[in-house]
């Protein structure tokens, strides 16, 4: 799913958010773990201020497993209970539930001290469009799930996934807004694929994701594309046209094919599992 943001989504996505925020006590955020911060909004901070937050570095079967523990660590450290998944498969799904609980305790702690007992945790899935939301509430809430339908009067309107006798899921996930406005941002947006409209067209991508891999995934490019040792950006995207015969009429190298097929390969894992982007170390 691909948006088009105009400051009248963003304002109604963030009314949106505002008002489900009140009728629950967990926010599960979505983050790609190629890039957790460039496809976070902190905006959700202030939003979700004074409730239980829990992060999921999701996608992380795409990520590498260094990146995603020192992500995992990163929020950790900045008060967030966190959980890599896929929630493709599956993977990681199975301890969202507990940490979940854990997240809550505070507020079944004072729920039992008022004499309320076992009031279901209501939670609602956050995140940037692209990012797993449907995926993640589908696998989450597997067959197990019924909706608990509208309760009138206090829950108008919405719809409620009852995970178990303890969790209950709004069914409609918040979107929020990506912050393409950074240059550096929008371009790891595009590269994993979640923003339509490319701040740079498809070479340059495949140029700028050249540098990086060959920065810091060292010799990667050479042994997938069966090409000599880079030296030069713009030639290595010709060699990997020539190995893999992306040819224009007349012989000449097609420059766009082989860039489409490199930023294809690492959106579907084919180079294997690669993080954008890890925590300041500074
Ligand atoms: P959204 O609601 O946040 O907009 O995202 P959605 O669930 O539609 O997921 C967007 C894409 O990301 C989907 O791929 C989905 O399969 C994929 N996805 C979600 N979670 C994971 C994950 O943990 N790992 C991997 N590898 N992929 C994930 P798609 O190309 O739109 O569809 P399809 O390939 O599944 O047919």
């Amino acid at each position: 799913m691909h948006f088009q943001w105009y400051p009248g989504h963003m304002t109604k996505a963030k009314r949106m958010m505002q008002e489900n925020i009140k009728l629950i006590d967990l926010i599960i955020e979505l983050v790609d773990a190629r890039i957790p911060l460039s496809s976070r909004n902190p905006d959700i901070d202030d939003l979700g201020k004074n409730k239980a937050r829990l992060i999921l570095l999701n996608k992380s079967d795409l990520a590498s497993e260094k990146g995603n523990e020192e992500w995992k660590k990163y929020f950790e450290d900045k008060g967030f209970y966190v959980v890599k998944v896929n929630s493709k498969n599956g993977n990681g799904i199975k301890n969202v539930n507990s940490v979940v609980q854990d997240a809550c305790k505070e507020k079944i702690e004072r729920d039992r001290k008022r004499g309320i007992l076992n009031r279901p945790i209501r939670a609602m899935v956050v995140g940037i469009p692209n990012v797993g939301k449907s995926t993640f509430i589908n696998t989450f809430a597997g067959k197990a799930c019924a909706k608990t339908g509208n309760k009138p009067g206090v829950t108008k309107g919405k719809q409620w996934i009852k995970l178990n006798k303890n969790v209950e899921l709004l069914d409609t996930p918040g979107i929020l807004w990506p912050k393409f406005e950074d240059q550096l941002v929008g371009l790891k947006l595009a590269l994993i694929g979640s923003i339509k409209d490319e701040i740079l067209n498809v070479e340059e991508l495949a140029l700028e994701l050249i540098k990086f891999l060959n920065n810091h995934y060292k010799g990667l490019m050479e042994e997938k594309y069966t090409i000599p040792e880079i030296e030069n950006n713009a030639f290595a995207l010709q060699n990997v046209a020539e190995s893999k015969q992306c040819k224009l009429k007349g012989n000449e190298p097609d420059l766009v094919k082989a860039a489409n097929l490199i930023i294809d390969d690492f959106r579907n894992g084919k180079l294997g599992r690669i993080t954008l982007e890890f925590p300041d170390k500074s």
